[in-house]
């Protein structure tokens, strides 16, 4: 008898939480982005539907503390914020008021992944890489916004804002160094749908995938570089595999040639044991030389670094160095 009773009052307990949980659900649903969602860009979507007679404020916080208000409108249905993302996980919580009351609370993880950060390059298992761009998805969004491509090919918008993309990724090219083709909003020139041999399994998961390996398509464009590269006897692994995303940023970074990190991080992420620069000395010298942190004569205005002395994408001499052999790389900055 006592079991029975207990048994029914769990039951209730149970039905009584899941129909809270179907409420909150309608009060608050969140379009995007998905609960567990892997980003590639330190920006990612909130799409939140809400409906006034519920829930009057939506808050968004994100786990660096940065809030954001949106106040609920009797006359529309979807919410839409771009948050910026620090690396690694992103914690972010949605909550939706009625008359300063809190009458919903979800949170949505996103791990932003970089292929130049040991810590952050594979993300932990719970995270799924989601595509946006199917026709299921961009049905919601369509009553608001154009979902068609209005680029001309090799054409440049006069008027950036007038791109369709530009609506919901205006964030994309903001940065200090911003790469042609994405600030003239030329984004489908890479973005063609296409998929490369490693990421086969994409295919037809969204309209804008790019392929990977993408060197072919950037050589597409960048026809010099091509020959200049192809005619070294020797090639950078990176470059010859055609990762040149894996360095460069496609779209914009704070550092020149839209590089992920400057030269000298960069090399030394995969580079860890030449930062002492003993690598050096082995052939020519007795002391560690310096790889940082000094003037380079070669290079006026800049810092001593490891592409002062090695080509990140090809050479003619072994070891990718700057100059036609080994024997001369010394003497560009070392007169007898
Ligand atoms: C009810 C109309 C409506 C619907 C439906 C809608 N949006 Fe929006 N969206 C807007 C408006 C209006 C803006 C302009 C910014 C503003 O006023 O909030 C906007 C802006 C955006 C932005 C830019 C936000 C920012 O912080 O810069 C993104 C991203 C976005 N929408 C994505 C989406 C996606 C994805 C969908 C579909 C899942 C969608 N929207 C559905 C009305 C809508
Ligand atoms: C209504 C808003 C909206 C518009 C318009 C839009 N996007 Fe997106 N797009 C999104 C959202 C939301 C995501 C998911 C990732 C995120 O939050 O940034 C996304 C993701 C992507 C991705 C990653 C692959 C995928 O499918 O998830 C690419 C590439 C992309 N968009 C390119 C474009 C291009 C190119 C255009 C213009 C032709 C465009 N988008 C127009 C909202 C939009
Ligand atoms: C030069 C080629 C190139 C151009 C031009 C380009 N992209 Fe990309 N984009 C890429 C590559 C490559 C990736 C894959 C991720 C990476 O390497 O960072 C990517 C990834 C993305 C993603 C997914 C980021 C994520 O969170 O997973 C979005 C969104 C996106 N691009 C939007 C755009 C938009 C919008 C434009 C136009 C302004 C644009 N791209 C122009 C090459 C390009
Ligand atoms: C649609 C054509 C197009 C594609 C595709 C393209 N680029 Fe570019 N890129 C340009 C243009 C145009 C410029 C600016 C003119 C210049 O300096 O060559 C540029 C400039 C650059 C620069 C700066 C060059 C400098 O001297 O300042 C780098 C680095 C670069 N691109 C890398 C890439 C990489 C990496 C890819 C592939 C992920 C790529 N590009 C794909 C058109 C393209
Ligand atoms: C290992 C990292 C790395 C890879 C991989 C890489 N790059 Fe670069 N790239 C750099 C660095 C570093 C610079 C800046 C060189 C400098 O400051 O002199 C650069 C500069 C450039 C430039 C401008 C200077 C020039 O030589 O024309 C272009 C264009 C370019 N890269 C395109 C590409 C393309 C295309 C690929 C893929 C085929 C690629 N890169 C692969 C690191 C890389
Ligand atoms: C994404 C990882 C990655 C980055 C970033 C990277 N490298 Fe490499 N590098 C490799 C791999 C992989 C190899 C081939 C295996 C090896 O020698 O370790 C290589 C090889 C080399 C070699 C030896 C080539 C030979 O023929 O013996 C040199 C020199 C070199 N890299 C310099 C650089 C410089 C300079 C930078 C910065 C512009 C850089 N690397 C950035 C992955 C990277
Ligand atoms: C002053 C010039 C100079 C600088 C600066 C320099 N290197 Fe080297 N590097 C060399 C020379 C010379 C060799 C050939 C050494 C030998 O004969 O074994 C070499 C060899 C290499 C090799 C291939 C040989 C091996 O042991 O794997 C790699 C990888 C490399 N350097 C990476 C780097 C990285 C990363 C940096 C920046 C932290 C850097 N180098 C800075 C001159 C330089
Ligand atoms: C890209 C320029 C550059 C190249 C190439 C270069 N060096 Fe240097 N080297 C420097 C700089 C800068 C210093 C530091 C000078 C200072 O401290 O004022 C230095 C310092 C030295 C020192 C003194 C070290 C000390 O701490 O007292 C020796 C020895 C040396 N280099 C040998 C070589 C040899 C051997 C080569 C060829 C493998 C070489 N360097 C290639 C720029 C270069």
């Amino acid at each position: 008898m006592r079991r029975s009773m207990l048994l029914s009052y769990m039951v209730f307990i149970m039905l009584f939480s899941l129909s809270l949980f179907a409420q909150q659900a309608q009060l608050l649903k969140i379009v995007a982005p998905s609960p567990t969602q892997i980003s590639q860009e330190n920006i990612v979507s909130f799409v939140i539907e809400a409906d006034k007679s519920t829930v009057d404020l939506i808050t968004i916080t994100t786990d660096a503390n940065a809030t954001f208000n949106i106040q609920v409108n009797p006359n529309k249905t979807h919410y839409c914020k771009t948050i910026n993302l620090h690396l690694g996980e992103n914690i972010i919580d949605v909550a939706g008021y009625k008359s300063n009351t809190l009458v919903s609370e979800q949170k949505r993880k996103v791990f932003l992944e970089s292929k130049v950060h040991k810590e952050y390059r594979y993300p932990p298992q719970q995270y799924k890489r989601e595509y946006f761009h199917n026709e299921t998805n961009e049905k919601v969004c369509a009553s608001c916004h154009d979902m068609s491509v209005n680029e001309v090919k090799g054409v440049a918008f006069k008027d950036v804002t007038k791109s369709n993309c530009y609506q919901c990724h205006n964030q994309v090219a903001s940065k200090k160094h911003a790469h042609a083709p994405s600030v003239n909003w030329l984004c489908t020139s890479c973005h063609n749908g296409k998929v490369g041999t490693f990421n086969e399994a994409d295919r037809n998961k969204s309209k804008y995938t790019v392929p990977d390996p993408i060197g072919p398509l950037c050589f597409s464009c960048h026809e010099k570089n091509e020959e200049k590269w192809g005619d070294k006897r020797f090639t950078h692994e990176p470059t010859e595999a055609g990762r040149c995303n894996k360095c460069h940023n496609s779209h914009s970074e704070e550092n020149e040639f839209y590089l992920r990190k400057d030269s000298w991080n960069l090399c030394t992420g995969c580079h860890k044991d030449k930062i002492e620069g003993m690598h050096i000395v082995k052939t020519f010298g007795r002391k560690a030389h310096p790889t940082h942190n000094v003037k380079d004569p070669s290079r006026p205005g800049k810092d001593l670094s490891c592409i002062s002395c090695h080509n990140p994408h090809a050479s003619n001499a072994s070891f990718l160095l700057q100059s036609e052999s080994v024997m001369g790389i010394c003497s560009r900055c070392h007169k007898k």
